[in-house]
């Protein structure tokens, strides 16, 4: 039996770098002033449809949409934010005090082909601020972003801006470009073709090389906006250059979700490959009424966590091993209760320990110790046990002590303490 296509297991060992992000996370969420949400993996189908937007990529072929006994649609969740959505309306978190602001880690799935940087399910660590319009908080959103991105020792990457309208300005210039490509959607790729009625700005952002050139020199959404959108979107680059922040204003970048609205954003890395939006969010003014709720506008991001892990793997960042323990007690002819009762008073103690459990000899012990990257070995034979003593070897010196066997938890407590 194997792990279905497209996930995988996270074992011992590599899930301290999981829990490495998850507390950089946190702790940049606590001084961004977030908090945490909590979701279920499934929703009710109808929730993407009209949330997602049923002309998308991922609701018309990525979702794994399933009835339940009780003849049910239900899908796990493709994304979060349309959840987060719910959660807001469910909740009457409108009547909370104003921003409200969310972040979220965990698993998403989406029916996609599998390669480098792709998964079925995968992990997203993303925001969501409701209930303001404020230009400043597009820019403090991608500053979020960014800040985390930079915490990793990712210094590499690249901010994509765009603004896509609101409804108004979009429809217009919609029909506008339709009206260019009129006599190009022949020639368009079988997705484009499509794409052509139902999502016409969706093309632009199209990957082939043949649709790229059909839509050279088109007009362009940011050229097109109403005039709020695009004082709005000035704002934004604004406040982005008061930061300090460069970016790249790609008007091509339309984003494969329906629900956005004015700011459009993608981190690039370029040390991904193929998979190289490393995170990507924007503004969604409409989408909590769309989805039933009170109009109430919004903002945030998902960045893909696997990704993340990639990309510092592939800059050298540096990322913790796991599975270390501070302390090995290795026994030579002591009953095993007694090195049982040892450890057990050691990690009352706050200290991380481990003994044998495979009648190994003493120098099988030891080596054992030292893959286990133990700092402080406790050696306990009978002659130690009748002299009321035990050996503490520091291992990185190669030195040893004796410590009386009282004094013992005190004394190795005191030194993982120190190192
Ligand atoms: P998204 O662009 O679909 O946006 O996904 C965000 C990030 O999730 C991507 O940039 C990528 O890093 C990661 N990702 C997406 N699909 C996969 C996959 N199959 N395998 C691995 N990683 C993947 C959203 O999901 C929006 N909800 C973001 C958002 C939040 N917009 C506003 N608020």
């Amino acid at each position: 039996m194997k792990a279905p296509r497209g996930t995988r297991d996270i074992l011992p060992g590599e899930v301290e770098k999981w829990q490495f992000l998850e507390g950089k996370i946190k702790r940049i969420c606590r001084l961004f002033g977030y908090g945490e949400i909590r979701t279920p993996i499934f929703e009710h189908t109808e929730l993407f449809l009209r949330g997602v937007g049923e002309t998308t990529d991922i609701v018309s072929k990525e979702m794994y949409t399933f009835m339940d006994r009780g003849e049910r649609s239900l899908t796990l969740r493709p994304e979060c934010t349309a959840s987060v959505c719910r959660a807001y309306m469910e909740h009457k978190m409108y009547g909370d005090l104003q921003p409200v602001k969310v972040y979220y880690v965990g698993p998403m799935f989406r029916y996609d082909r599998p390669q480098a940087g792709r998964y079925r399910q995968f992990h997203q660590f993303g925001v969501e601020v409701f209930g303001t319009e404020d230009p400043t908080v597009d820019a403090e959103v991608i500053a979020l972003s960014l800040v985390f991105f930079r915490e990793l020792g990712l210094s590499e990457f690249e901010l994509h801006i765009n603004s896509v309208g609101c409804p108004e300005c979009r429809s217009s210039y919609r029909g506008k470009l339709q009206e260019v490509l009129k006599e190009r959607v022949g020639e368009l790729c079988h997705d484009c073709a499509g794409r052509y009625e139902k999502n016409p700005l969706r093309i632009l952002d199209c990957k082939s090389e043949s649709c790229r050139e059909l839509t050279e020199g088109v007009p362009l959404m940011v050229d097109n906006l109403c005039r709020e959108c695009g004082v709005h979107f000035e704002e934004v680059k604004k406040a982005l250059d008061v930061l300090g922040e460069a970016y790249v204003v790609n008007p091509r970048l339309v984003r494969g979700l329906d629900y956005y609205t004015k700011t459009a954003f993608e981190i690039i890395s370029p040390v991904l490959g193929a998979q190289s939006s490393i995170g990507g969010g924007g503004r969604y003014d409409n989408l909590m009424s769309e989805i039933g709720g009170p109009d109430t506008p919004g903002i945030g991001f998902a960045i893909g966590l696997e990704r993340v892990l990639l990309a510092m793997e592939a800059a050298g960042a540096k990322l913790p091993v796991g599975n270390l323990v501070d302390v090995f007690v290795a026994t030579a002819g002591v009953p095993g209760e007694i090195a049982l009762k040892l450890v057990m008073e050691l990690r009352a103690a706050g200290v991380a320990v481990e003994k044998d459990y495979m009648g190994r000899s003493l120098k099988a012990q030891f080596k054992f110790a030292d893959k286990k990257g133990a700092r402080f070995l406790v050696i306990l034979g009978e002659e130690e046990i009748a002299a009321g003593q035990a050996t503490v070897r520091y291992m990185a010196r190669g030195e040893q002590e004796n410590v009386e066997l009282k004094n013992l938890v005190r004394y190795l407590s005191g030194l993982v303490e120190e190192a």
